[in-house]
């Protein structure tokens, strides 16, 4: 058996799971990969704060430098999140010659390029499985496993807290704060849960799926990311009448040479598969050229899920100290072209208003869209329900978001329209 020291930077949900399963499964890791890893120190704010995983006080320390002045940590473990601390955690360890393994999906979205370009230079990889759908092993099948496919498209449900909010909305008809509040009681929601409901933890999550399928970083600035805040339970209503659910999905897919990635509020048909993944479970679909389509559907957030996929990365590390590499985690690459702008991409739309009951109402809304050359495909006009009075469904076959957002603008201005319409994502998933 060879030890391996490492350094655990974060104590939290993910933090105190590796290290509490590092030593449930010492016998096991060891046995199976020829590795006992032996953290050595462990970063935290507060070093004196009570936890509910226990580890030997002078592990604790609050300065991250300490985990680079340890030359027997060959592995610093990246998991107190936020893009400052840990931006400079990652570069000097990068830069010292350890191998990073890390969690944190907004460093890498925000400077992945940079962050690999540096991995690279000094010859270090930087591992990252638990970013991505806690337990599911999807890094590593899309960099590894279908390394021979062209990748067609990659559709998600990437972010545990919002799917179970959505389904606890569903289910059990709760509403939305108090299904929040059981999310962050689980450990599922991040401590400041503010990108799990406004979609940008999966939009992260989706940058970097999109990294691995393309091998470029997306700019999060072009993307269109919306959360689930203001889905409601007239909108589940109206959508289960249509034969839809709703979805924070994440759609990655090549499209006529160029790459689109979004996150937003999505219906999907009740008969896909994605419809049935529920609670904190998270699924990606992904389509490639040579494997047809693949589903892969796991835990997505909690603390034995993401201490998986460190765990299986800290094995990787291990193999790969002082091996000769051609790749360090993730190679850029300029076959796919550039990714278009979030306002000229084509979808489908769920679009809601709550009108006045007047005749003509219709005509008026129907005129502005035909006038923005966007066709409707079918019109509904269900009963009011709690929360939306005379409500109005349309579902538009084709349009760019750009004119989607340009007429949904002059129809807020007319005087039949009231509060602010709704537009999600439909996706037929064929
Ligand atoms: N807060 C995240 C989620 C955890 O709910 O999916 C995993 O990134």
């Amino acid at each position: 058996m060879k030890n391996i020291g490492i350094g655990l930077a974060g104590f939290g949900t993910v933090g105190a799971g590796v290290y509490e399963n590092l030593e449930r499964h010492r016998d096991l890791i060891a046995e199976r990969s020829g590795y006992v890893f032996d953290v050595r120190r462990i970063v935290v704010r507060n070093p004196q704060k009570t936890r509910d995983v226990v580890a030997p006080a002078a592990l604790f320390s609050n300065r991250w430098q300490d985990l680079l002045e340890d030359s027997e940590i060959k592995v610093v473990v990246e998991l107190m999140g936020g893009t400052s601390e840990a931006y400079d955690l990652t570069v000097a360890a990068i830069k010292s010659g350890r191998i990073v393994v890390t969690g944190n999906k907004a460093l890498l979205a925000e400077r992945g390029a940079e962050i690999f370009a540096m991995a690279c230079e000094h010859k270090v990889p930087v591992f990252f499985e638990a970013a991505v759908a806690g337990g599911i092993p999807i890094i590593q099948s899309l960099r590894d496993a279908f390394v021979g496919n062209r990748i067609e498209s990659v559709h998600g449900i990437l972010n545990g807290t919002s799917n179970y909010i959505l389904t606890r909305m569903q289910e059990a008809g709760l509403d939305y704060p108090e299904a929040l509040a059981e999310a962050v009681k689980l450990g599922y929601a991040e401590a400041d849960p503010t990108l799990d409901i406004n979609g940008w933890d999966a939009g992260h999550k989706a940058i970097i799926l999109a990294a691995l399928a393309y091998g470029f970083w997306v700019d999060p600035a072009t993307i269109r990311v919306e959360g689930i805040d203001r889905v409601s339970a007239a909108d589940i209503h109206f959508a289960k009448s249509l034969g839809y659910c709703i979805k924070l999905l994440g759609s990655i897919r090549e499209n006529s040479g160029m790459v689109e990635v979004g996150v937003a509020p999505t219906l999907i048909p009740l008969g896909n598969v994605l419809a049935s993944v529920n609670g904190v479970f998270n699924a990606v679909a992904v389509r490639g050229d040579l494997v047809g389509d693949s589903l892969f559907y796991g835990r997505g957030a909690g603390r034995g899920p993401t201490s998986t996929s460190v765990i299986g990365d800290l094995v990787e590390a291990a193999h790969g100290l002082n091996a000769a590499r051609q790749t360090y985690g993730f190679a850029s690459h300029s076959l796919y072209g550039s990714s278009r702008p979030a306002s000229e991409i084509v979808g489908s739309y769920y679009l809601r208003l709550s009108v006045d009951d007047k005749p003509g109402v219709l005509a008026r809304i129907a005129g502005v869209l035909g006038e923005a050359g966007i066709g409707i495909s079918s019109v509904v006009q269900p009963e009011s329900i709690a929360g939306v009075e005379t409500p109005l469904v349309l579902m538009i076959h084709e349009a760019t978001y750009g004119a989607m957002c340009a007429a949904i603008a002059k129809i807020s201005a007319l005087n039949c329209v009231k509060g602010e319409p709704l537009l999600f994502n439909v996706e037929a998933l064929s």
